[in-house]
């Protein structure tokens, strides 16, 4: 891995990543015992966990060791395990092992994402949850229609994130019943970037 991905990457992604702390402690407050968080990213989401998660593994291939990051993990109130891998590759656990999910503006990054979900779906204990928080396609026909345009120039900029994913369509393709969704547009950001999916879906 080259200094670029080292170093730059993972510190630009932390510095557009951080003015969500709200929606990322809402979301996370439903997280309990072992938790998987997929694209553990820089740890952002550590903070806003409930004192109910007992230990966090991350999973990312980036995986950056950075010293920020180090100081975030060491001051979590839970172990935090970490590991170097992609989604869709095969988790390296075994079935129903955790008994809740989370994953924060990473499916449109997921180079594959159908096989990722089966992997975490495989992983969660029957009636376990997946908590997420996405960014995806616009029901809104000439938003969809920009963000259909901009893509290849959006993932060329930004680690291959898509903008136009079917988010609940294909987290229920992956084997979850989607229990809450809630569908809104983040004001602080560009309509293409800013069409949210954020929900909790059952194994
Ligand atoms: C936009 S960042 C979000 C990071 C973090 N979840 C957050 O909310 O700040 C997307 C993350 O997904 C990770 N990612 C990309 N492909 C992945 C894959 N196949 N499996 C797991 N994580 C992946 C990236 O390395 C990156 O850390």
């Amino acid at each position: 891995m080259g200094f670029y991905a080292r170093h730059v990457l993972p510190r630009a992604m932390d510095w557009t990543m951080r003015r969500r702390g709200r929606l990322r402690s809402e979301i996370l407050a439903r997280a309990h015992g072992e938790v998987l968080e997929i694209g553990f990213g820089t740890g952002l989401n550590l903070p806003h966990y409930p004192s109910t998660v007992r230990k966090l593994v991350g999973v990312d291939p980036m995986d950056p060791r950075l010293a920020f990051m180090e100081r975030r993990i060491s001051r979590a109130p839970f172990p935090v395990e970490r590991f170097g891998l992609r989604a869709e590759r095969g988790l390296p656990f075994e079935d129903g092992r955790f008994d809740c999910i989370a994953m924060t503006w990473t499916l449109c990054s997921i180079a594959e994402p159908g096989p990722a979900l089966v992997e975490m779906r495989r992983v969660l204990r029957p009636g376990g949850f997946l908590l997420f928080i996405e960014h995806g396609r616009s029901d809104d026909p000439a938003v969809a229609r920009w963000q259909r345009r901009v893509n290849g120039l959006h993932r060329l900029l930004a680690l291959d994130c898509r903008l136009d994913r079917p988010i609940d369509a294909l987290i229920r393709k992956g084997g979850f019943e989607i229990a809450e969704l809630d569908r809104f547009v983040f004001k602080r950001e560009p309509r293409v970037y800013a069409e949210t999916y954020r929900g909790i879906a059952r194994a």
